[in-house]
């Protein structure tokens, strides 16, 4: 990932840990940097299978693999990075105006997203020559 990226950062998230394991808590506005309106998680996706496909308008989200791993490519309009999501401490920001799509899940994977607003189908861009099209104009 581009660590100079004002659309996509890395969160991190602190486990306490003890001889029962591991327990992460995520607070609005304190480990993601808004507040939270909605969380679905992704799970069950069979191998080669395809998610997002799709940017967003306005809505921010975190994303986090609270089990197993999925790659995440990300593209703002100048090229693709593809990052591992892998880790139940370290989620991926992802802000308005990023192409992302999820691939590459294990079988155990299950993603967990936190979003901002709530699910509007108005928000999202879904053709890649719209969202480069909307990205030069952003
Ligand atoms: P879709 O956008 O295709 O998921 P992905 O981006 O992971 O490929 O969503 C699948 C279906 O779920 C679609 O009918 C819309 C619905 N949906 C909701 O109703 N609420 C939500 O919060 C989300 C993310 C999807």
């Amino acid at each position: 990932m581009d660590p100079k990226s004002p659309r996509v950062s890395y969160v991190e998230f602190s486990p306490f840990t003890d001889s029962r394991g591991q327990l992460v808590s995520i607070e609005e506005n304190v480990s993601v940097p808004f507040p939270i309106a909605r969380i679905y998680y992704l799970c069950g996706t069979p191998g080669g299978s395809r998610r997002g496909d799709h940017a967003h308008k306005t809505l921010r989200q975190v994303a986090v693999a609270v089990a197993g791993s999925c790659e995440t490519t990300l593209d703002e309009g100048a090229g693709e990075v593809t990052v591992t999501l892998n880790g139940r401490d370290r989620g991926i920001l992802i802000e308005p105006g990023v192409w992302h799509t999820m691939h590459t899940f294990s079988e155990d994977c299950v993603l967990l997203v936190l979003a901002d607003q709530p699910y509007e189908e108005e928000d999202y861009i879904r053709d890649y020559d719209e969202f480069l099209r909307w990205i030069q104009r952003a």
